[in-house]
């Protein structure tokens, strides 16, 4: 009630930040009492490597403000198979260079301590609708950029997880993916989440089966069912929502990525081609990201207090 009375509406302050999905979102005036919640407590110092950044990325990250860095940065990485055409090359080699920035973006990511980063690597609809020959080459990428990177993520204390119907690729891809989730498991940077075999619709599919098994040992009725139960549910249950959704060579869909968690998320799209997007433009779009004001479905601050009373308008019939 007293943050109620403070905003003039909803406050996403307190446990929100209880909870791991809304950890350190600062929503909150000075005078809620929400507000005396320590700025991202996800960005500890310690855990900052701003001296490994070069100087073009410094430069940009000097203008962002500590207080307002998002938690959680998702991207739909699009645009390899164009990069190629572009230089009349094949699809192939896009996607090979496409992986070198997935590395690059997630060295830049743990430098600046940002907690969580999930890449939309490879999709339902691509396993079933590309060429078998497109699968298994992005299939084989996958293996030899887990192999070759696993120091990389080591060196940058990168942990490694993945979403998805993951039970459905290939043996030896499975296996090399828990290698290198477990080899960086005690890590404690950035956590680095690959989408693969993975569908937003097929996850809510998921979830609800779930939820519907539980329903059934615990005999709980569908009107008891909440918002948090579903969350539960999901793959990203133990990270919070994005923040920001970046995606790359200026199409503008969501692709079926992360549908349930991106309902407050802000977006960003460039033009940029995925092969052409490194940190520097990461720290950009997060520079971007600052500059919205995030309202979940409230007021703008700037708005103030409501001085008409609604009751007197009359509403005039189109
Ligand atoms: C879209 O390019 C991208 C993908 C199919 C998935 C992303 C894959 C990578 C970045 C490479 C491998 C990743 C890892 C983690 C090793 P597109 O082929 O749809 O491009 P287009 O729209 O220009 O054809």
């Amino acid at each position: 009630e007293e943050a109620i009375a403070a905003h003039g509406r909803l406050c996403y302050g307190r446990e929100r930040n209880a909870s791991a999905r809304g950890a350190g979102r600062i929503v909150c005036r000075p005078e809620c009492p929400n507000a005396l919640i320590e700025a991202n407590p996800l960005y500890p110092a310690a855990k900052l490597r701003i001296d490994e950044l070069n100087a073009e990325e410094r430069a940009v990250y000097a203008t962002l403000k500590p207080e307002r860095l998002p938690q959680h940065v998702a991207i739909i990485m699009d645009g390899n198979g164009r990069w190629a055409g572009h230089r009349s090359l094949k699809r192939f080699l896009g996607h090979q260079q496409g992986a070198n920035s997935v590395q690059l973006v997630t060295e830049t990511a743990s430098r600046i301590g940002l907690p969580w980063l999930t890449l939309y690597a490879f999709s339902l609809e691509n396993n079933l609708r590309r060429p078998r020959a497109e699968v298994n080459f992005l299939m084989r990428l996958l293996r030899t950029y887990l192999e070759s990177n696993l120091q990389r993520m080591m060196d940058n204390n990168v942990r490694m997880k993945y979403i998805g119907r993951t039970h459905e690729l290939p043996a030896e891809v499975q296996e090399k993916m828990r290698w290198a989730e477990q080899a960086t498991a005690g890590n404690t940077g950035t956590t680095l989440t690959l989408a693969l075999n993975y569908g937003g619709r097929s996850e809510l599919v998921d979830a609800f089966r779930g939820l519907a098994d539980e329903m059934k040992q615990k005999h709980i009725t569908p009107a008891h069912i909440t918002e948090e139960d579903i969350h539960r549910h999901l793959y990203t249950a133990h990270m919070p929502d994005p923040d920001l959704l970046i995606r790359t060579s200026g199409e503008m869909r969501l692709s079926n990525y992360l549908l349930w968690q991106i309902a407050y998320t802000e977006i960003f799209v460039t033009e940029r081609l995925w092969p052409d997007f490194k940190g520097i433009h990461l720290l950009e779009a997060i520079a971007e990201y600052q500059l919205r004001e995030r309202r979940y479905g409230g007021l703008s601050d700037s708005v103030g207090e409501v001085e008409e009373n609604p009751d007197q308008i009359t509403i005039v019939a189109n």
